[in-house]
């Protein structure tokens, strides 16, 4: 059976890179799912093939672990048609890895496509900005509000979890 007909959700994280949005949110999101119970697969990709292979960005590590969270064994790797089928969500950073998910998407995929803020009411539609080129202001802000939303993706999977047992 395709995870993507158990009841166990399983979420792809997915930047452009792999290497700064996507793995701060697979970090926060496994420490936060932990934290409150929920059982939950957890990855994140890249939509290009520019970092495959490659730690997180020192910076993205550094901020995690600034927040507790260990992600400097994280891999990039680049999002396969295969994910279609073994994840129940694809969660894009912004509205570009969207369009870059789409174009790999199987006919036959199950994965739901999602934007990671339109779980946040007050940011719907909203980008999670690339910090790559910026500093580390930037990958603290970038952390804060995919930490905002991984708690509420949380919050949404427990629910379901809950309705289903
Ligand atoms: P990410 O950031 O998509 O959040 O991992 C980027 C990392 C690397 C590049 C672009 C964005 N790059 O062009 O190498």
């Amino acid at each position: 059976m395709h995870a993507a007909t158990q009841t166990k959700p399983a979420v792809l994280f997915v930047c452009l890179g792999n290497i700064c949005r996507s793995p701060m949110a697979e970090g926060a999101m496994r420490d936060a799912a932990h934290k409150a119970g929920l059982d939950i697969i957890v990855a994140s990709a890249g939509t290009a093939n520019y970092h495959i292979g490659n730690a997180p960005d020192p910076r993205a590590i550094a901020t995690a672990r600034a927040h507790g969270v260990d992600i400097g064994d994280q891999i990039g790797r680049q999002l396969s048609e295969n994910d279609f089928y073994t994840f129940t969500h694809i969660i894009a950073l912004d509205k570009a890895n969207i369009a870059g998910i789409k174009a790999r998407a199987p006919r036959q995929g199950k994965a739901k496509v999602e934007l990671l803020l339109d779980v946040l009411d007050h940011r719907k539609g909203v980008a999670v900005p690339d910090p790559y080129y910026g500093d580390d202001a930037d990958f603290e802000k970038c952390w804060k509000t995919i930490a905002e939303a991984v708690d509420a993706l949380v919050v949404r999977f427990s629910r379901l979890q809950q309705n289903a047992a």
